[in-house]
């Protein structure tokens, strides 16, 4: 007899199955060609017993589902002093890929923005560190919440490269404000190799139990962020995470979440489970739009909402 958790599952990813709405990201050649109707969940127990229904082993990139992460290797390396000198905690309210700068520091808003997620990967590792050094560190510390070794999708990586025009005159500005001294253009780089770090739902859910125990990986037993950078991070995470829809979100479905233009969302419920989904087309903040709804359907249902 199967248990009723991938029941409930099944279930409810038939019911957002016919939902067509929205589009692909376009700007990332890779996602753009994306199989649209590819739809996925699963959900992590603090001790790793993972749940799951459709494409759960399909693989994409993490994009802005990396910024998490990255913000708590910084703030393990760096301090929590050291990286709010950088980069600010206050909700945007402006799309991800806007400046975004404190008017009097000259600092990105917060991390979860792609102004702030550069200058967070510019801190990686020694003043200077080159680009194969940082992207380096950065795939190893994304494994390290996987609980396995995670790569690199480089076409994903080099599509992104060739139409990044946005993020590099971003990167320029920072430069010329003194947020980072490295050169913009390897900053660039490196922030996009980390956006094409390449996971499923499976990866996403432990990625998320990590944070939900504590920072604790409960694959392999790692303390992988202490409890107070973890906080630091889902802090961050509720307030921002979701861009221009922060309100939204922690209003409606009360989980804080973290989305990529990919398609994928994931989730945390502190405490309890680490959640994840998976379906491409998204919505005009640039969260996947079947995600969103399942998120919502399963804080209804299951009273996820944290307040
Ligand atoms: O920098 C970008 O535009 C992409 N590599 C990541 C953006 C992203 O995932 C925004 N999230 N919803």
């Amino acid at each position: 007899m199967r248990s009723p958790i991938p029941d409930f599952l099944d279930e409810t990813l038939d019911r957002f199955r016919p939902d067509r709405s929205g589009e692909n990201a376009d700007y990332i050649p890779d996602l753009a060609a994306a199989d649209p109707e590819k739809l996925a969940i699963c959900i992590s127990t603090l001790d790793g017993v993972e749940y799951t229904s459709g494409d759960a082993d399909h693989e994409f990139s993490i994009q802005s589902m990396s910024k998490p992460f990255i913000y708590g290797l910084a703030l393990e390396q760096e301090g929590l002093a050291g990286v709010l000198e950088k980069v600010g905690v206050e909700p945007s309210g402006e799309k991800f890929n806007e400046l975004s700068l404190d008017k009097k520091s000259g600092r990105p808003l917060n991390p979860m923005i792609n102004a702030g997620a550069m200058t967070i990967h510019s801190l990686l590792g020694d003043p200077g560190a080159g680009l194969a050094e940082r992207t380096e560190i950065v795939r190893a510390g994304l494994s390290r919440f996987a609980g396995r070794e995670l790569s690199i999708d480089e076409e994903v990586a080099n599509g992104e490269w060739r139409e990044a025009y946005r993020n590099v005159a971003i990167a320029n500005m920072l430069r010329s404000y003194d947020i980072f001294y490295d050169d913009p253009d390897e900053v660039v780089r490196g922030y996009i190799e980390q956006c094409a770090i390449t996971v499923t739902v499976k990866d996403l859910a432990i990625m998320a139990a990590t944070l939900a125990g504590g920072g604790h990986n409960p694959l392999t037993g790692e303390q992988v962020l202490s409890p107070r950078v973890n906080r630091q991070v889902l802090a961050v995470m509720m307030t921002c995470g979701m861009y221009d829809a922060a309100g939204d979100w922690m209003t409606e479905i009360g989980i804080p979440a973290k989305s990529g233009v990919s398609g994928g969302v994931f989730g945390v419920m502190p405490g309890q489970v680490g959640i994840a989904t998976f379906s491409p087309r998204l919505d005009r903040h640039g969260t996947s739009v079947r995600g969103a709804k399942i998120f919502q359907d399963l804080s209804d249902r299951l009273s996820l909402h944290i307040m």
